[in-house]
């Protein structure tokens, strides 16, 4: 199998692949926000995980944010932070959760386990975490069960800094400056929870809810994100990128979940090779639909107005039984890890479309990088991935060409290596690679001569078994380490990627 993502060079001869790295001065600059984060009103993400309540006396918190959550994503150089949903947000009111807290009312979460919830947590807890956080806000509205005025009336109260009603609110309850949000979701799965329209239907809705998020010529410079495609919804894009004009919509997004099969998604970590395999499969689709949605986006809009924002992505399994109100706790082993480095190597070599994505999602959620139970909290491989990668955030894309190798099961072959390579502002060169291969190392030879590194080193993350995963009792099993079997001779770096692993190296 050849696979071209520019001119990194792979030859696959039986377990070795050769690599060659390009010298391309206009490649892009991978955006820090692709490595993005996702809390919604579900499960135990928000109440229960992020927030403890400002009264809680037993685990240290910020305004009520777990501080150990607090510095665990700022150790991760999260970028930004979208919220509050999800199928949630077509089903909350922003103004609902302002003010007072004991004059708050309630929201049932009709979608997620029709629990109660008391809006404690609002636009305030969830502005100010961001700025502790150094992380762009993502607010994703409500037009699903909204109006227009009750979303614009959200964009005047968070980013007026006037004499307006909004900011006048704002001032009263505590908060004198604007936080200036820049990313607004204009709904959330339109086709289905955000809706069930059809794409012609919400291209039109997007049209009028977007004309009231701005001025004429966007000043403010929102950036208005419309609700994307699901999976292979090519139609979906096509749509969009026809009927809505750019100087409305900065982005469009993709939604698409690693899973099995959506009746028996199978479990989190008892799972089996060829569970695992379906899961690679999966995952690996990624790349296809990135290439697919962007090619429909280049032929409407060559000149690369409207990023793709893939805004939920991540595996997807059985819930966990033994949690109360767990809706959607899953554990996150070592397949997970090899999702996210597969997925995070499509997006940094897509940099010139994808702009920004999100994990699905930060606590107690799906592909968690994050879990906590009451006042213990752990780190899963997903976050052992995302902070090995942190170092591709804004460095400039090195494109890679390669020709890959199999993983086999029984008929079936999937592509088992990804790379992704990039250059900091520093100098510093990095290649993330993953072999997601069950059983079988690989090896690459890279040829680096043109990069002039005169050092390397190298962080690496694997485990002794797939379903490897960290808990409460055991939280550094599986940990990133030192990685050095790698040699370099005559410009040629030769690397040995054991099954199932991630490795990232760096050079100067
Ligand atoms: O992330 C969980 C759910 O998956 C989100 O609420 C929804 O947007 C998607 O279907």
């Amino acid at each position: 199998m050849v696979l071209l993502l520019s001119s990194i060079l792979v030859f696959s001869q039986n377990e070795i692949t050769t690599i060659t790295i390009s010298n391309d001065k206009n490649a892009p600059i991978i955006s820090k926000h692709i490595y993005g984060h996702f809390a919604e009103h579900l499960g135990r993400c928000i109440y229960e995980g992020l927030y403890v309540g400002e009264d809680n006396k037993i685990i240290p918190n910020t305004e009520g944010v777990r501080n150990d959550i607090i510095d665990a994503l700022k150790e991760l150089g999260i970028p930004n932070l979208r919220w509050p949903g999800g199928c949630f947000a077509d089903t909350y009111h922003w103004k609902d959760g302002i003010g007072p807290k004991e004059d708050r009312p309630t929201i049932v979460n009709r979608w997620w386990g029709g629990t109660t919830e008391d809006n404690s947590f609002g636009t305030h807890n969830f502005l100010n975490l961001c700025e502790t956080l150094g992380a762009e806000p993502y607010l994703s509205g409500n037009v699903g069960s909204g109006t227009v005025q009750e979303l614009s009336d959200w964009v005047q109260y968070t980013n007026h800094g006037q004499i307006s009603p909004m900011a006048d609110w704002r001032r009263e309850n505590g908060r004198e400056e604007p936080w200036n949000v820049k990313y607004w979701g204009i709904g959330n799965e339109a086709w289905g929870c955000g809706g069930n329209m059809t794409a012609e239907y919400y291209a039109d809705v997007y049209r009028k809810y977007a004309t009231f998020m701005s001025s004429w010529s966007n000043e403010a410079k929102i950036v208005r994100i419309a609700s994307g495609a699901s999976a292979d919804d090519y139609h979906w894009t096509e749509v969009l990128m026809k009927k809505v004009p750019y100087h409305l919509m900065e982005a469009v997004a993709l939604h698409y979940y690693a899973v099995i099969d959506w009746t028996v998604k199978g479990p989190s970590k008892d799972f089996d090779e060829e569970i695992y395999f379906k899961s690679m499969k999966a995952a690996t689709k990624m790349e296809e639909l990135v290439t697919k949605h962007v090619a429909i986006m280049d032929k409407y809009d060559p000149e690369e107005k409207v990023a793709l924002f893939v805004d939920e992505w991540g595996g997807w399994y059985d819930t966990e039984p033994e949690i109360a109100n767990g809706v959607l706790f899953q554990q996150n082993t070592m397949r997970d890890a090899m999702i996210a480095a597969t997925t995070l190597n499509t997006f940094n070599n897509h940099a010139r479309r994808v702009k920004m994505a999100n994990v699905a999602q930060v606590v107690n959620v799906l592909q968690a990088v994050i879990l906590t139970d009451k006042e213990k909290m752990i780190l899963t491989p997903t976050y052992h991935v995302m902070k090995m990668y942190k170092v591709h955030q804004d460095a400039q894309l090195i494109p890679t060409l390669f020709e890959n190798v199999d993983y086999t099961l029984g008929d079936e072959k999937i592509p088992a290596l990804s790379v992704s390579t990039s250059k900091d502002k520093n100098g510093f060169i990095h290649i993330s690679l993953a072999n997601i291969d069950s059983k079988k190392e690989n090896i690459v030879e890279i040829n680096i001569e043109t990069l002039d590194i005169k050092k390397i080193t190298g962080t690496f993350l694997s485990s002794k078994k797939l379903q490897d995963h960290n808990t409460f009792e055991n939280p550094t099993k599986v940990e990133p380490t030192d990685f050095k079997d790698f040699k370099v001779k005559k410009g040629i770096l030769t690397v040995k990627i054991p099954a199932f692993s991630v490795i990232v190296l760096e050079g100067k």
